[in-house]
């Protein structure tokens, strides 16, 4: 069994942790939280999401978010896009990273979206066509990958399938959503060695919620099936408000600590992320969830 030498972060803060506030961020304090994290050197970040107002209003000044943060070189800044409008919008706004989403359960992916597993793939082939065109770089998301909040059990079968179609359709990279943060890591070792007979490794991303605090063993199962791109959150943020019962991701902290401690290199710096968690939560009504971050603000006190 052999583990990365090197691990992709994926940072969710600025789009998943902040859909999930019920404090209003403003959109100045949301661009300097992105410029922040650009400073830590993460390699992607999720900067917002051109999504309907009406389903997040949270976000609903993306283009605004995207046009005043600064870009770092080496930095891939991602935003969602749910169909051609919010593709639009994101191309005038000057993305060049796009993620489209679906999930492996029916009911999830209703209340999400609006659509049929079957509707989505479809209304995304066109997005990612269009994206394609214009050079876009895109991610596609696979939500309820292990337990959705409506249906309970989701079939490995299920999460195979929209991975291949999502995958065909031409994505160029996939993240395997544990939404709601109720799988272990038997479901891990389960479910990589059946995905990486569609999609090569390399394309693939986990994407934990630490709902049960599952999230690093997770992680670490997912390392060892030969998976090397993970999703997190500043300080844990995060959490969808079509999945009830879902907390925040697994906290970017968490998962620094954990990987600096196993000599995995990320090229991110771990202090300069707890800056990025420190600013945002002085803007939130609550305290941040990330055992990591939470003990070295303490030990640094
Ligand atoms: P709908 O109501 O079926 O769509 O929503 P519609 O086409 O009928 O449009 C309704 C209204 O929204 C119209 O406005 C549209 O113009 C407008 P009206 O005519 O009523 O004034 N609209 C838009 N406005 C701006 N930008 C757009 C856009 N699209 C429509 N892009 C839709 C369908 C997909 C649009 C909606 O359900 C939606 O936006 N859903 C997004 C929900 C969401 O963002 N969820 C959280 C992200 S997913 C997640 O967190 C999981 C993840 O983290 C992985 C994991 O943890 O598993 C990624
Ligand atoms: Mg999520």
């Amino acid at each position: 069994m052999t583990l990365p030498a090197r691990v992709k972060v994926c940072e969710m803060g600025p789009r998943d942790g902040l859909q999930n506030e019920k404090a209003v961020v403003s959109t100045e304090d949301k661009i300097a939280y992105v410029n922040l994290l650009s400073e830590a050197g993460l390699p992607v970040i999720e900067a917002t999401s051109f999504v309907s107002p009406k389903a997040i209003p949270q976000l609903s000044d993306a283009t605004e978010v995207f046009a005043g943060i600064r870009k770092r070189p080496g930095t891939r800044y991602v935003v969602l896009t749910p169909n051609l409008k919010g593709l639009e919008r994101a191309r005038a706004a000057g993305a060049d990273s796009i993620a489209v989403f679906t999930a492996a359960s029916e009911s999830f992916t209703k209340r999400n979206i609006n659509m049929s597993i079957e509707q989505s793939l479809s209304a995304f082939g066109e997005v990612i066509n269009a994206a394609r065109l214009h050079g876009i770089w895109v991610r596609g998301y696979v939500s309820t990958a292990f337990g959705c909040p409506y249906e309970g059990t989701v079939p490995v079968d299920s999460v195979v399938r929209v991975t291949e179609s999502l995958y065909k359709l031409g994505c160029d990279e996939i993240s395997i959503g544990d939404t709601i943060g109720v799988g272990v890591s038997t479901q891990v070792h389960a479910l990589i060695p059946r995905l990486s007979d569609i999609v090569p490794l390399e394309n693939v991303a986990l994407h934990f919620h630490d709902t049960y605090g599952q999230a690093l063993a997770n992680v670490e199962a997912g390392m060892q099936e030969g998976v090397a791109i993970f999703d997190s959150s500043a300080g844990g943020l995060g959490g969808c408000p079509y999945a009830p019962g879902a907390s925040g991701n697994l906290g970017t902290e968490d998962l620094l600590y954990k990987l600096r401690g196993m000599d995995i290199e990320t090229g991110v710096d771990l202090a300069r992320v707890r800056a990025a968690s420190r600013f945002i939560a002085g803007r939130l009504d609550h305290q941040l969830p990330s055992k990591a971050y939470t003990a070295l603000e303490a030990a640094s006190a």
